[in-house]
């Protein structure tokens, strides 16, 4: 009998662990499905109230279409989403807790190290959810938001001041990494 349990023992563990990873792989698509969505809607969104009304009229929308939008994606898929950074304009939604922290710092070191920053992406169980992150790169069009204070124009920065008192979120250059996507869900 005991022979027999073992040998039950020895198959099952291999297919055990095969469809744990079947699992992982699943949710790693999921998330990141869900984490893609958001960026290239508020790209557009951004270039077009760029076009229309200036970069200044574009504010609102990385300020409240953005979070809208991961609203009504949350709401749609059942994921927490929210953006963070190492350097956050927001202080209110936009600082990272431990585990972030450390994937924004690990991609910081390996887009320094010449990895593609559009490619870097994290996800894993953690305790009862899974969490994933994705980089989100700095491009020429975020530099007139992001970029060094002496490079934006008068009046962003005196809407920045305004309704950011402690922003940090400036100084970036193309290529670098703004923050991460983030998004969560309880399993
Ligand atoms: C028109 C100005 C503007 C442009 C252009 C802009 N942003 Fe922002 N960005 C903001 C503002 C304002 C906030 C603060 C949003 C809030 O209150 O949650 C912000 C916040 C963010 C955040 C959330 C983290 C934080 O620091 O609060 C990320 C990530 C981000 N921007 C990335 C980008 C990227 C990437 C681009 C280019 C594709 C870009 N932004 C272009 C104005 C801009």
């Amino acid at each position: 009998m005991k022979k027999l349990l073992l040998v039950a023992a020895t198959m099952t563990a291999p297919f055990a662990v095969t469809l744990a990873h079947a699992n992982d792989e699943a949710l790693l698509t999921e998330a990141r499905k869900v984490a893609t969505t958001l960026p290239p809607k508020l790209l557009v969104a951004l270039q077009e109230e760029i076009s229309k009304s200036g970069t200044e009229g574009a504010i609102s929308v990385c300020k409240d279409m953005a979070p809208r939008m991961a609203g009504e994606v949350s709401q749609q898929t059942g994921w927490k989403i929210k953006r963070v950074s190492l350097k956050a304009r927001n202080d209110a939604r936009a600082i990272p807790d431990a585990w972030e922290k450390a994937a924004l710092e690990d991609f910081d070191k390996r887009a320094a190290a010449g990895e593609s920053p559009a490619k870097l992406e994290k996800g894993e169980k953690l305790g009862t959810e899974y969490r994933f992150v994705k980089a989100l790169p700095v491009q020429g069009l975020c530099l007139a938001c992001h970029g060094p204070t002496e490079q934006l124009s008068p009046a962003i920065r005196a809407a920045l001041g305004q309704h950011y008192p402690n922003d940090r979120a400036t100084g970036y250059s193309e290529g670098q990494i703004r923050g991460v996507i983030s998004v969560r869900k309880a399993l």
